[in-house]
């Protein structure tokens, strides 16, 4: 086997996706201290993005900043080399966390089992079933009251469109917790919430077994013993085939604050996730073991001291080795750029690495030579595909207050669209800029950054707008008569791609029944 065959075998690169609150923190946390990376409790910061007000703003750039460091999580665990790439839990910055859905290979999808399945999870589980990617669903804090395990399920395949087949299986919950019983390994994992000992594991390959009862009581064994003969016929047997086209997700129950059925989850996940699987491009698919180097952009975080413009872009390796100090085919400025200082990052530890491989994340230093999206190679000319943009729900148009400062407020826009901090529309009728963004956190932070990073003055004017939608049409002649005919409502976004502004729901769907030859999409996809 090649050095690049073994790395990619050991690689595992996945991120952690829930609804705030639900627990993904303190998960990562657990699984960071099973592989090492961290030694202490509490070493990862949560990257939470806390309630603030407009006033309290460099408190939200700090605490976005906290996000740098924990951008990639590297560590190690039975010989396997597993990355996971954080997401900012704040619905504001959903789009960041879509845009780092594209370049993992599976995800863990934590609901809490009070709550249940809840909006963000919702929206951000359709992502990544579009794609078919992988998902194992962690239900956590089960230490807790919460809802019955059946109905949960049952809300996850109605809400979240999954197909699931649970691997293990809680005997109780909140006072009445005793543990889990591990379908994929038959054993029983008890769960002792005062001693320092949480787990503690006692194999049952049959759960007809008389010892079941002590170790959870009568009541709780039969109920056990009756729920396992239905989930035999209630769900399909796990298969890693299924799993792997996303298909079917397996479902874990647990406990992560406790850091119990933390290391059953982690222990399957490091047999059934995937290894860096190949990646769609305009022109072909790239497979991870092709001799080529070649990656793509995801994520470009601002440096948040003003004094230092220069910015980071994590790049997904994806085929090939990366190496430093090598020059590599810039594909959109069709140049060749060399990086001196490529960084990995460990946990909170951050170095500068000589190469590479296929599933890891390296954080680029760039000065305004990248955007999201963009494609790095050896050489040949590659265009990623599967970066979304989403339509816009916020709107406003943007003006420059100081004319002395048409130029930083433009080059400040631009660089802040490249990062993907917001989308910009330029309309058609009159050439005015549109700002559009999901959460209003985003208005707030173009404005600070426009002020202190670029000093451009800029103020916010509202617009009666519902939706931005893209709009296509195989057709040339048709679509360039709809472009004349519906001018008023059309802008094109910085890639030139043809927009509609809708001012209404009503309008949309009037526009949409007026021109059946167009098609409107709410999402693009480049
Ligand atoms: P997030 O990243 O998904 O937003 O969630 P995070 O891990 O920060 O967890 C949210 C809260 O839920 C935290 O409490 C955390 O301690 C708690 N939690 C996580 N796992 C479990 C569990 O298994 N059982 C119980 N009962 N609670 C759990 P907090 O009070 O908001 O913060 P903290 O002060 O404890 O850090």
């Amino acid at each position: 086997m090649s050095l690049l065959d073994k790395e990619i075998a050991v690689r595992r690169t996945f991120a952690i996706i829930s609804h705030p609150d639900a627990g993904k923190t303190t998960l990562t946390e657990k699984l960071l201290l099973f592989g090492g990376a961290i030694q202490v409790a509490g070493a990862v910061k949560s990257n939470k993005i806390r309630k603030t007000t407009t006033s309290d703003f460099m408190g939200i750039e700090k605490q976005r900043g906290i996000s740098v460091a924990t951008s990639v999580m590297a560590f190690d665990y039975r010989d396997l080399k597993i990355n996971i790439l954080d997401t900012p839990g704040h619905k504001d910055f959903a789009e960041d966390t879509y845009r780092t859905l594209t370049a993992v290979d599976s995800v863990i999808v934590v609901i809490d089992v009070a709550k249940g399945v809840e909006e963000q999870t919702e929206r951000l589980v359709e992502v990544c079933r579009m794609r078919h990617t992988p998902i194992i669903v962690f239900i956590n804090k089960l230490d807790r009251e919460g809802k019955d395990a059946f109905d949960l399920l049952d809300e996850i395949e109605a809400k979240l469109g999954l197909k699931v087949t649970p691997l293990s299986w809680p005997a109780g919950m909140g006072q009445r917790f005793k543990g889990v019983y591990s379908l994929y390994e038959k054993n029983l994992v008890l769960f002792r919430p005062h001693s320092k000992q949480t787990e503690d594991v006692v194999a049952f390959s049959d759960l007809s077994d008389p010892a079941l009862e002590g170790h959870i009581g009568q009541t709780l064994a039969t109920e056990l013993r009756d729920e396992s003969e239905i989930l035999e016929t209630v769900y399909p047997a796990f298969s890693r085939d299924a799993y792997l086209k996303g298909e079917i997700s397996p479902v874990f129950f647990g406990s992560a604050v406790n850091n119990f059925g933390v290391r059953e989850l982690l222990d399957c996940f490091v047999e059934i996730a995937p290894s860096p699987l190949p990646r769609v491009t305009e022109e072909r698919v790239v497979q991870p073991s092709e001799a080529s180097f070649s990656g793509f952009v995801f994520k470009i975080h601002a440096n948040i001291d003003p004094r230092h413009r220069d910015r980071i872009a994590f790049l997904r390796v994806c085929s090939g080795i990366f190496e430093r100090n090598t020059p590599y085919h810039h594909v959109r400025l069709n140049r060749d750029l060399r990086f001196s200082n490529p960084t990995s990052f460990m946990a909170s530890k951050k170095e500068i690495v000589d190469q590479a491989f296929p599933g890891d994340v390296v954080g680029l230093y760039d000065s305004g030579n990248f955007k999201i999206g963009d494609a790095l190679t050896s050489g040949e000319d590659l265009h990623f595909k599967g970066m979304p943009s989403f339509s816009p729900e916020i709107f406003r148009l943007v003006n420059n207050d100081d004319p002395m400062k048409a130029k930083p407020f433009v080059k400040g826009l631009d660089q802040l669209m490249d990062e993907g901090v917001a989308q910009l529309f330029t309309r058609v009728m009159d050439g005015r800029k549109i700002i559009g963004v999901v959460g209003h956190l985003q208005l707030d932070v173009i404005q600070y950054r426009l002020e202190h990073e670029y000093g451009a003055k800029v103020s916010y004017e509202p617009v009666n707008l519902h939706k931005a939608c893209w709009v296509s049409c195989p057709d040339k002649k048709t679509l360039e008569a709809f472009t004349q005919r519906r001018s008023r409502d059309l802008a094109r976004d910085t890639e030139g791609q043809l927009v509609f502004l809708a001012e209404s729901p009503w309008m949309l769907k009037m526009a949409q029944d007026n021109h059946p030859e167009i098609q409107f999409r709410m999402m693009s996809e480049e």
